[in-house]
């Protein structure tokens, strides 16, 4: 907590439960704001589902409950959507848990409970036992915004279209950032998405306040509309990971020896590839298509595959032929990596990401312009903000195919509009850590965060 300087609870400090939706991306920021809250003098407790359990030995501060959640039984199987799924199999685990905490200790002594916007059960459950519910929010402002308005429910099939179809190109009358090829990605079930999101909205505003893994200078429109939207009072205090320097949530083992190979590549030299934690998944073609790309580009490259990335492959196998012999030591293929580190090593010049929110915020932070490669969910929103509002980066609108692959990352990495989207990311990363002092936005949010913990 170098920013901050650190409070240590004591016996009387007061305690905030959490538990975070067990997905890589859910469970880094929770563990961040458990992280920052700590050193504000809270005591923490962690609730979690046996299903990526959170390693406790990197915590040796927090309290941690394990529920039962049978999702490991069922994950290959999975019957539904896993996060209805979750909402339902949660339930009395972690009803349970709580009300033993309740007895062990005095109700004054817990400040709240906060929990991830997609356990939307959790409110009726925290209504039930009197206490108060905040809302971890891991998605950006736009994208909620953008769910309030989608025409998910409606009858007019525009999330069915083709690209040989009329208006595929269109943009979107509700949200005209945008466009209904966007839509078609963001979900394919947009019956489920609609019920889904309507549950998640409604407990938002049901709960005591939302926080939000952002900053108010980067989306401050958006804010202004979320305040409207939402009674409760929002807190955009991020992004949690710069106030501590090392990531310990990762739930796979991080290879760090890439670390010095990246010390061996020249300044900006080198492609970061990306495509996100455990739910996101791409097809055999495009893993074929990304090798391609990258052979052809001729530049440096670190590519992670997570194992279980492309369908039907264990990992690499569906390699083209040669791919290794034909990059040879310029391009290195890992698990998994520290990514946070990765961004900030000064060999690279580019990130070709999914979009993911941790994986975009992290992208700004360290100033690195980015290739946009959204699979599903928030992220074709994230994607438009970037390329189209931010102006950070070079959207791959028509899927991956070589040839534009090659045209984007050569953009970035040597046109003058990369240039210019550098100039204007640097910009950002300057008001990142503007927000982040003493008297930045970030900052006050987080100082009103610990008054409101107060007044609950
Ligand atoms: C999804 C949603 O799209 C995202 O908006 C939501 O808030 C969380 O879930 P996800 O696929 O998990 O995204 O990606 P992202 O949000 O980018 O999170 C991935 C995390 O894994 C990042 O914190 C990133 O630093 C970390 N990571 C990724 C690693 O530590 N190592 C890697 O090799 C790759």
């Amino acid at each position: 907590g170098a920013i901050l300087g650190p409070t240590k609870p004591t016996s009387t400090s007061r305690r905030i439960i959490m538990f975070p939706l067990p997905f890589q991306g859910h469970i880094n920021p929770m563990l961040q704001l458990a992280s920052i809250l700590h050193t504000h003098g809270f005591i923490i407790t962690i609730i979690h589902t046996e299903f990526n359990s959170p390693n406790h030995s990197n915590y040796p501060h927090f309290t941690f409950k394990s529920i039962k959640d049978r999702f490991s039984e069922i994950i290959h199987e999975m019957p539904t959507n896993p996060l209805i799924y979750l909402n339902r199999s949660c339930v009395d685990g972690f009803k349970d848990c709580l009300a033993e905490l309740l007895m062990e200790s005095d109700k004054e002594h817990i400040a709240c409970l906060i929990t991830d916007a997609g356990f939307y059960f959790t409110q009726a459950v925290a209504d039930e036992l009197n206490l108060p519910r905040m809302v971890l929010q891991t998605n950006s402002l736009g994208s909620i915004v953008a769910y309030g308005v989608l025409p998910f429910s409606s009858k007019n099939g525009c999330f069915y279209l083709t690209k040989d179809d009329q208006g595929y190109e269109s943009s979107v009358a509700e949200y005209p950032l945008l466009k209904v090829k966007d839509l078609v990605k963001i979900s394919t079930n947009p019956q489920m998405s609609a019920d889904i999101s309507s549950k998640i909205l409604k407990q938002m505003k049901a709960s005591s306040g939302l926080i939000w893994n952002t900053f108010k200078e980067l989306e401050e429109p958006e804010l202004e509309k979320i305040n409207h939207y939402f009674a409760v009072p929002s807190f955009t205090l991020g992004p949690f990971h710069k106030y501590f320097s090392v990531s310990s949530s990762s739930l796979i083992e991080q290879d760090r020896t890439i670390l010095s190979w990246l010390d061996n590549q020249s300044h900006k030299s080198t492609i970061y590839i990306s495509f996100g934690s455990d739910i996101s998944i791409i097809s055999e073609s495009e893993f074929q298509e990304t090798a391609e790309g990258l052979a052809n580009v001729g530049l440096p490259f670190l590519w992670v595959v997570r194992p279980g990335l492309v369908i039907g492959s264990e990992w690499l196998e569906t390699l083209p032929e040669k791919f290794l012999e034909r990059v040879g030591n310029r391009g290195r293929i890992v698990k998994w990596c520290p990514q946070q580190e990765v961004l900030a090593h000064p060999a690279i010049g580019c990130f070709w990401t999914h979009n993911g929110w941790n994986s975009t915020l992290e992208s700004i932070c360290e100033g690195v312009p980015m290739v946009s490669s959204p699979c599903r969910f928030d992220q074709p929103i994230n994607a438009r903000y970037v390329s189209d509002v931010w102006k950070i980066g070079v959207l791959l609108e028509n899927g991956f195919e070589r040839v534009r692959i090659e045209t984007a990352i050569k953009s970035i990495m040597s046109g003058k509009e990369g240039e210019e989207m550098r100039e204007r990311i640097r910009n950002l990363k300057d008001k990142v850590n503007h927000s982040l002092d003493k008297g930045g936005s970030s900052h006050q949010s987080l100082m009103s965060l610990v008054d409101y913990f107060s007044s609950l």
